[in-house]
This record gives structure tokens, C-alpha cells and sequence, in this order.
């Protein structure tokens, strides 16, 4: 395997980051427009994560102030488990703070052990449940980091 580089999503990306995103999260996966409309707002920034020429990972995030959203991450299923999900995550969160991000929040479902163990050992919090957040009635958990107190070191992108 490869060395993987993070780099920009680009609208050329769209139709393979859409794929990923479907693969790993079914019906509540985003279409392509969704992410053709993420790439023109200026106030989200998406990473993929690409080995030899293909796109294997994706995280989204959207800035209000000095917040970051942590909108989507996703790691191919035959990629996961190798570290990709914690380094896209270091790469974005690097780059939310130089966008002047303070703190970054998020959702995830109750259940995702996997997503909720990454985030933990980033030094996120659960802060909140939402009822029936996901399409298919499954509760989500807030979760919350404040970037002084993050447990891990971050990467910077190419
Ligand atoms: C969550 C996800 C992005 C993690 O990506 P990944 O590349 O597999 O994760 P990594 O290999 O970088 O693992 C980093 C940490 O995450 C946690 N983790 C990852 N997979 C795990 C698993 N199967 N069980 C428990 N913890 C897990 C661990 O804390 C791990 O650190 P460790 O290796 O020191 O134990 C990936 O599982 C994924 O894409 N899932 C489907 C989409 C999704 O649910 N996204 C989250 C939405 S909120």
C-alpha cells in the first residue's frame, strides 16, 4: 500500500466522495449535490485522504465563528483500522484552528463504538443526546473539544 496524502476535496472528487460516503453510511449518506454545494460554501472545508490515486477517507468541516463542525468522516471499510481516520482528523482539526477555530463539535450515533473511540481519544466530551437524530430514529451523541485540551498531536496536509 501506498503513503496516503490529504489534500482539498475538489469538485472532481464529488462522485467518489458521494460513493464513500453511501458505502459507509447507507441512506443517511450524502449525494452528490450535497457536496457540490459544501464545496462552494465558503465556510466548509473538506479533506480526502488518497493512496495511489484513490480516494479512501473524507472529513468535512464547517467554521460559524470561532466553532468547527465536524460535519462527516469516513474511511473505506477495507481501509479502516490502519490510522486514516485518526490522521484526517489531526489534518482538519489543524487546519480548523489556523481558520481560528477555538472548539469543534459533533454528532454521532449512540452506538458507533468505533467513531465514539476516535473521538475519545482525541479528548472530545459527550455533551448532549438528541432523540431520534438519524433517519432510520437512532439518538445521537454532541460531542465537544476544545483544541487547548486535545489529547493528540496534529498533522499538517501536503
Ligand atoms: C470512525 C472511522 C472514521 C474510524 O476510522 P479508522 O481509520 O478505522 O480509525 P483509526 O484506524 O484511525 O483508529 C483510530 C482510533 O479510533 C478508534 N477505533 C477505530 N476503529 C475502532 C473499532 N473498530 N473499535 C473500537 N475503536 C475503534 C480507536 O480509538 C483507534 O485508536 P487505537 O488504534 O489506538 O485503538 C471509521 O470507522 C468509519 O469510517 N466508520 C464509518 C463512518 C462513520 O461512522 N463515521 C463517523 C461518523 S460520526
Amino acid at each position: 500500500m501506498g503513503e496516503i496524502i490529504f489534500r482539498r476535496m475538489t469538485l472532481e472528487d464529488v462522485g467518489k466522495v458521494a460513493e464513500t460516503d453511501k458505502i459507509c453510511f447507507g441512506a443517511d449518506g450524502w449525494d452528490e449535490d450535497f457536496f457540490i454545494d459544501e464545496l462552494s460554501d465558503k465556510n466548509s472545508e473538506y479533506i480526502v485522504g488518497e493512496i495511489d490515486g484513490k480516494i479512501v477517507a473524507c472529513n468535512g468541516i464547517k467554521f460559524h465563528r470561532n466553532a468547527a463542525y465536524n460535519m462527516t468522516i469516513a474511511v473505506l471499510p477495507e481501509f479502516q483500522g490502519r490510522g486514516i481516520g485518526e490522521k484526517i482528523l489531526s489534518v482538519s482539526i489543524k487546519r480548523a484552528k489556523n481558520h481560528g477555530a477555538k472548539y469543534m463539535t459533533l454528532e454521532v450515533r449512540v452506538d458507533n463504538v468505533p467513531a465514539l473511540q476516535l473521538y475519545k481519544k482525541f479528548g472530545f466530551q459527550i455533551i448532549g443526546r438528541i432523540k431520534k437524530y438519524y433517519m432510520g430514529g437512532e439518538d445521537a451523541f454532541t460531542m465537544y473539544a476544545n483544541f487547548e485540551d486535545l489529547k493528540c498531536k496534529l498533522l499538517s496536509d501536503k
